[in-house]
Parts: structure tokens; C-alpha cells; sequence
């Protein structure tokens, strides 16, 4: 690969007030390749993609698109130079249609004297949907009403308007069904034939081994190394992340159900609704009750529906001696915690600060008195609990907005925990977690394990399904269609079978 990169980097510095993002990153990526970016949460990798894209500017450094200087000033200046992007986070507009997303910037192609002609708009949206391989989003619906999936499909859709000489996925597959994820593989070989060029995030290196030819390893701002082909071993790719030896399993080594009472501390009871279709089990105290399923098996909402947040259509939820769980406040009166898998709608007050989501559902713990909350109470959870997760952030005042990616997804955690909760839902509780914290992650589940809480872990994720769980359950078309005892020699086949 001696010709031209697609996009060169030289030097590219950038700050926020006093956190550092990125010190002097240079890189090219040629034409035709795949090129893996992988770090710890908050190393910088979508601060990278988002000045690339055109989403912002870098404090220093320069940048060369073909060997021309490339400056874009806005991501649509980008996108028509040449250079689109999925974000890691929502990158649609919420309140216009999902025509009006993909052609943003472009209508005027749709207008006469003045007037926009709607359905132009719309039947140009569906073609290059179908062109992506999707034809069942409706182009005329507001994207508010739209799925997070469905959303990021009109993102891809948009970023194809014109083909993309440099196409950057941040993070995003993780986040989509099979399906979708299938799509997005599908176009990134695509590019891949036709000599165009990928930027791919993601946190999985699995998955990142098999999409990319080489990886560059971003740590604490700074560009570390960028492997060839034929040095992408992940355990390699692990330690220059994190900047020290990871150990290759971090689930637990323990084979046998221990520390698992047979008092029931959960009862789900014939739960029917939306897909869900008459789902019943006993959650067990100091259980670890893994979840499995296709995300769109119906389990995302089965998680909802016992936290309360969607409603029933028949059936119930309840603790062991009888109490009714219907409503989140319910829920989290009676110590149940829900994480949900899109933390920045459903999980947190986004443009709070970090100490004011921690502390949200602990206030009534922190009284004093039956009255005074102390605002050194409220720091010191805060503290607490950011400082287990080894959160990346300025301040506890910091606004969650400004965390990266996978921080936001800790502070949700730290919420439940510093709570005391005795019941945790998790859903899909490591997506977009880099692997040290993720080792963080499974130890804090072993720990309230061992002190008699206990966990429903929803999650596409098998070995951690595998990894982490007494007992599995499978779900298929909102069915339960099986349960698994934890065992040494239970594999990743043996479940799949039930969920597909
Ligand atoms: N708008 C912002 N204001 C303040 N700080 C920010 C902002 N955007 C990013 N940062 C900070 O810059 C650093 C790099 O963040 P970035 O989002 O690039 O990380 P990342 O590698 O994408 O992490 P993740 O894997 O969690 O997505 C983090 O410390 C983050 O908190
Ligand atoms: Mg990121």
C-alpha cells in the first residue's frame, strides 16, 4: 500500500478546558484498507473520528485528504468531500422524518419555487434505504418514533448518499441487532472491494480482528502503536490498550452455583406484553441469572417490563413475600436497580453532572434525620463510587454529556450501586466497556454476588453469558425456550440453538 493515503493526520492535538483528548496523533489510513481503532474508554478514539469528520476542530495539527490539505468545517462539508460517519451516540434529529435526516443539508434538490416536495424526499429516502438493504423503515416517520436500530440505519443510509471514500463506524455495531450488524459488515466489504476506506471502533476485538486488516491503539490521548496484519493478536492489542498484562479470562473460575440460597427473592409470574410472551421465573438470592437472546428476542423489553418501565398485559412481578412491583418507583423503593442498554435516553439525566446521576437514587438513603441531605454525603457517594469504576472525568460537577462513551455507561452503574440496590437488571451492562473496566465490571458482580444480592444480566454477549451466570435462561421470539444450569462444558452452541 505505497500510494496516497485516503487521510493523513500529522500531529493533531485537542483539549477540553483542561482534559487532554488527544497529544500529537499522526496517522494515514490507505485506500482499501480497514483500519481498526481501539483504547480505553476515554482515550480519545471518537474525539479522533469526530475532528475527521468534521464535527470538530483540533487545536493543532493538520490534516490531508488524498494529499490535498483537508479542513472540513462542518461534518456536511465532510461528508461531501468525501468523509462520513456513524457516531457513536444518537446522530439523527429526533423531531423531523427520517427523509428529512438522510437528505439534511441537501433538500434543496426536493424544492421547487420555494416548495419542498415531501414525497420526492421521502421515495429518494426509501431507494437508498433498499440500496443499504433495508426497506421495512417507514421514510415518512418522525425519527422520535423510531428505534435506536432504526435510527442508526438512517445514519448508514445518509452516510451513503454518496459512496464514502472514508467511512468511520464509532462504535456503533455493538449496539444493533444481527441483522443490522450484517448490513453494516456488508457495506464495510463493499468499500473495502471498491478501494474506499474504513475507520472502525469498537470495543469487541474479536470482532474487531475479523472486519479490520490492521489497528491503531489509542492510550490516554496518545497513539501507541499501529499493528500489520499479521500482528493483530489480541492479547497483544489487550496490554498496549491498557498498558499493562490482562489476564485472558476475567469472568468467574468458579464452575459450581455457590453462594446461591434457594430463597427466592424475585418472582416474575406469566409475563405477557408487547413481544414478550408469557416469560415466568424466581430469582434466586445471590443469583446471577444471564438472560439470552437476539436483541430483537423480546428480552431488552422483558428487562423493562419487571423494572416497571413498560406495562403489562398480563401476568406480574413481585418479591418473595408478596410485595407487587409495578412502576420504577416501586422498583427502586424496593432496591431494584435497572441499567438500561441505551444509557443516554433511558439511564441518565444527560446534561446533569456526574455527582447529580450518581446520587439521583440514593437521595432518600443520604437523609439525615428523616430530612437533611449534606452536600458532603452526596460527594463523598459520588466520589465513592466513580472512583471503583475508575471513571475518566474532570470533576464530579462535570457534566455527563462531556464523558466519553463507555464513562457515561459506568456512572449508570455507579447510580445502582452506590444505592445499595438489592436486585440489579442489567442490560447488556460492558457494551462500549473497554476490557480493563469490563474485568471491573464482572469482579463488582462476583462481590454483590457474594453478598447475597443478585443480578439479571441481559446480554447478547454469550461468553460473558457463559462467564458470568449460575443459571440461563434463552429467549426466542419472546419466548423462554430453555434454562441452562452453569456448567463447565456448556458451550456457546449449546444456547444458541435455543435462541435462534
Ligand atoms: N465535549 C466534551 N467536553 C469535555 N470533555 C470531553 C468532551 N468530549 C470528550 N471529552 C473528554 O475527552 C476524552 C476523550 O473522550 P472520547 O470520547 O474521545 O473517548 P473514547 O476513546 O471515544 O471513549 P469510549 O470508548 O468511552 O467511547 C475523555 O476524557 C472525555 O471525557
Ligand atoms: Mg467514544
Amino acid at each position: 500500500m505505497m500510494n496516497t493515503p485516503v487521510i493523513e493526520v500529522n500531529g493533531i492535538s485537542k483539549s477540553f478546558s483542561s482534559t487532554k483528548a488527544l497529544t500529537g496523533v499522526s496517522m494515514s489510513v490507505f485506500p482499501g484498507e480497514i483500519r481498526g481503532l481501539i483504547g480505553e474508554n476515554g482515550s480519545g478514539k471518537s474525539t479522533l473520528s469526530a475532528i475527521i469528520s468534521g464535527n470538530l476542530k483540533a487545536d493543532e495539527g493538520t490534516m490531508k485528504l488524498f494529499g490535498e490539505p483537508y479542513a472540513p468545517q462542518t461534518s456536511f462539508d465532510a461528508s461531501e468531500k468525501g468523509v462520513s460517519m456513524i457516531v457513536q451516540e444518537q446522530g439523527t434529529i429526533a423531531t423531523i422524518t427520517a427523509a428529512a435526516n438522510i437528505f439534511a443539508g441537501r433538500e434543496k434538490q426536493f424544492c421547487k419555487f420555494g416548495l419542498l416536495n415531501s414525497k420526492a424526499l421521502n421515495t429518494e429516502a426509501q431507494k437508498l434505504m433498499e440500496k443499504i438493504g433495508v426497506t421495512d423503515i417507514p421514510m415518512e416517520t418522525v425519527v422520535r418514533f423510531l428505534s435506536f436500530e432504526e435510527r442508526k440505519l438512517v445514519e448508514v443510509a445518509r452516510s451513503f448518499y454518496k459512496t464514502p471514500e472514508l467511512f468511520i463506524v464509532d462504535e456503533t455495531t455493538t449496539a444493533l441487532p444481527r441483522k443490522g450488524r450484517e448490513i453494516l459488515y456488508g457495506l464495510i466489504r463493499q468499500l473495502k472491494t471498491r478501494g474506499k476506506s474504513v475507520l472502525f471502533i469498537s470495543h469487541d476485538i474479536e470482532e474487531l480482528n475479523g472486519v479490520c486488516d490492521t489497528v491503531t491503539i489509542l492510550r490516554d490521548g496518545k497513539l501507541i502503536a499501529t499493528l500489520g496484519e499479521n500482528e493483530k493478536d489480541p492479547q497483544k492489542m489487550k496490554s498496549l490498550m491498557v498498558g499493562r498484562e490482562v489476564t485472558a479470562n476475567y469472568y468467574r473460575d468458579d464452575f459450581e452455583c455457590t453462594g446461591m440460597g434457594e430463597d427466592p427473592i424475585l418472582k416474575v409470574e406469566s409475563l405477557s406484553g408487547g413481544q414478550i410472551d408469557n416469560v415466568s421465573f424466581i430469582l434466586k438470592k445471590g443469583e446471577i441469572l444471564g438472560i439470552a437472546g437476539l436483541s430483537d428476542s423480546g428480552m431488552h423489553e422483558l428487562g423493562k417490563m419487571i423494572f416497571g418501565l413498560l406495562p403489562l398485559e398480563s401476568g406480574r412481578v413481585s418479591l418473595a413475600d408478596g410485595t407487587p412491583v409495578d412502576t420504577p418507583h416501586h422498583a427502586i423503593r424496593n432496591k431494584i436497580g435497572f441499567m438500561s442498554k441505551n444509557r443516554d435516553t433511558e439511564s441518565m439525566l444527560i446534561s446533569m453532572s456526574i455527582q447529580d446521576n450518581v446520587v439521583l437514587p440514593s437521595l432518600d438513603n443520604l437523609k439525615k434525620f428523616g430530612f437533611f441531605i449534606t452536600p458532603g454525603a452526596e460527594k463523598a457517594l459520588a466520589k465513592e463510587w466513580c472512583g471503583k469504576l475508575n471513571v475518566k472525568m474532570r470533576d464530579l460537577g462535570q457534566s455527563c454529556a462531556e464523558l466519553s462513551g463507555g464513562n457515561k455507561q459506568k456512572i449508570v452503574l455507579a447510580k445502582w450501586l452506590g444505592n445499595g440496590s438489592d436486585i440489579f437488571i442489567l442490560d447488556c451492562p460492558t457494551r462500549g466497556i473497554d476490557i480493563g473496566v469490563k474485568e471491573a465490571i464482572y469482579d463488582i458482580m462476583e462481590d454483590l454476588k457474594k453478598q447475597g444480592k443478585s443480578i439479571i444480566m441481559i446480554s447478547e454477549e454469550l461468553p460473558e453469558i457463559i462467564g458470568m451466570s449460575d443459571r440461563i435462561i434463552t429467549i426466542k421470539d419472546g419466548k423462554s425456550t430453555r434454562e441452562f444450569r452453569r456448567s463447565r462444558s456448556l458451550t456457546e452452541q449449546d444456547i444458541i440453538q435455543y435462541m435462534i
